[in-house]
């Protein structure tokens, strides 16, 4: 058992499941394996608790590190501002000046709210929409984090989440007083929007990311934008994730469809904690006739975060070269996988691309893509987060041993057999024990 594993047993004994983050959780990617725990990391390259060298083409932070890890500008900044003082009695000027940055760039919008995590933010426009519309019932499409209002829609039907991002997700502990305010309807299919927006179901808000997995077809946010406007509903952009990685200040951008809300985080800050609500005014006014306050989204160092990073994917026009990158490598991904005879679907915004095997036992030939890629110095997954520390090199070792792998599962599917050295990874929400 390598050291990170044995660190994660004695973990589980004390913190619930290990850790604070589904997404983060050794067993989905590789139980028993995976090694869990690191020591330090710098650009694309992470170091485990056995100081071997890994290079992050799983997730790069869960999507927040688009500049890559320890980014050497941020540091600077950050460094300079923890010397000053990071957290007083007074507010930081650096919160004026990100909430003016976030503006400039979205003519839409004329206010911004700020806080750490995404859930955060979502509840945050979430309270504000239902301040503002009379009619405080939610249609959604995609993930929005862990609060009561957006699980509770499994209290209405068990399985209402599964269709979205997140399998199997449990709701013990939400108030059941929420389980009939909130309706999924599904991407790209305008007519299971249609179909919620009943007289009963009172529907006030539309909470989507505006794209994730696949491209919107059909003008399809052009069309909830029409919706919305006819029946006085708000549209609440989520870009937590789509944000700021294909296009400098969200993917609405480039399809040319302005909510009246959006929300950002985990890239904004390049993995510090600042998320933020951004929106018209006579909406993000409300806030003031609710009570939303909380110390630490007052904390220096996010706004600097946010700054510095925003300052940088401007300058250096990282959007493009993410784009680049992406693009090159799922056209690779595409050849190598017809080489080997080997059916995977390819989706995604650029600058997270994906890939899924279409075979019944997919989890068992991802968990052992996995397991060899990670024998080969990568951690690897089906969706990964282009970085702008990927260098050509770096890139082009990636897919050498992304090619060795793909032959191994091509011998392997002829075989009927993966060798697999663990338990296959888990696909959906789980209680962990020791
Ligand atoms: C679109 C979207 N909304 C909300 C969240 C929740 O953000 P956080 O994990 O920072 O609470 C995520 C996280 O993955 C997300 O992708």
């Amino acid at each position: 058992m390598n050291k990170g594993q044995k660190l994660l047993k004695k973990a589980k004994k004390v913190i619930p499941g290990g850790n604070q983050l589904l997404s983060k959780r050794s067993e989905i990617f590789l139980p028993e394996f995976w090694p869990n725990y690191y020591n330090k990391a710098k650009d694309c390259k992470i170091w485990d608790l056995e100081n071997k060298l890994y290079y992050d083409f799983a997730g790069m932070g869960v999507t927040s590190c688009v500049l890559g890890y320890s980014d050497k500008d941020i540091n600077t900044a950050l460094i300079e501002g923890l010397k000053k003082g990071s957290m007083t009695t007074l507010n930081a000027t650096e919160e004026f000046e990100l909430a003016n940055r976030l503006i400039k760039i979205h003519k839409w919008a004329d206010m911004a709210k700020f806080c750490k995590s995404g859930g955060e933010a979502c509840m945050v426009a979430i309270r504000i929409a239902r301040a503002f519309s009379k009619r405080q019932n939610i249609a959604f499409c995609g993930y929005h984090g862990w609060h009561d209002w957006y699980l509770a829609t499994n209290m209405q039907k068990k399985n209402n989440l599964d269709k979205q991002l997140l399998p199997g997700l449990k709701t013990k502990g939400v108030s059941k007083s929420y389980a009939n305010s909130i309706f999924p309807f599904i991407y790209n299919d305008i007519n299971s929007l249609k179909k919620i927006l009943t007289k009963k179901n009172n529907i006030g808000i539309i909470i989507m990311e505006p794209m994730r997995g696949q491209e919107p077809n059909n003008n399809f946010l052009k069309k909830i934008r029409k919706i919305a406007n006819k029946n006085k509903i708000i549209l609440i952009f989520d870009e937590i994730t789509s944000g700021f990685k294909d296009v400098y200040g969200g993917i609405h951008l480039k399809f040319n469809v302005d909510p009246d809300i959006a929300i950002f985080g985990k890239s904004i800050g390049n993995g510090y904690p600042i998320s933020s609500i951004i929106g018209k005014r006579k909406i993000m006014e409300c806030a003031q006739d609710t009570f939303i306050s909380s110390t630490m989204w007052t904390d220096r160092l996010g706004f600097i975060a946010a700054n510095e990073t925003l300052k940088k994917l401007k300058k250096e026009k990282v959007n493009l070269k993410i784009n680049k990158i992406g693009k090159k490598i799922k056209k690779a991904w595409i050849k190598i996988a017809k080489k080997n005879n080997i059916n995977i679907k390819v989706s995604g915004l650029n600058a997270i691309p994906s890939f899924s095997f279409e075979y019944k036992n997919n989890k068992e030939i991802s968990t052992f893509f996995i397991q060899e890629m990670l024998k080969k110095g990568f951690l690897a997954n089906n969706t990964i987060s282009i970085s702008y520390a990927y260098t050509d090199q770096i890139i082009k070792k990636y897919l050498s041993a992304f090619d060795k792998v793909f032959k191994q599962i091509k011998f392997s599917l002829n075989k009927k057999k993966f060798l697999l050295d663990g338990p296959i990874r888990h696909s959906t929400f789980r209680r962990l024990t020791g």
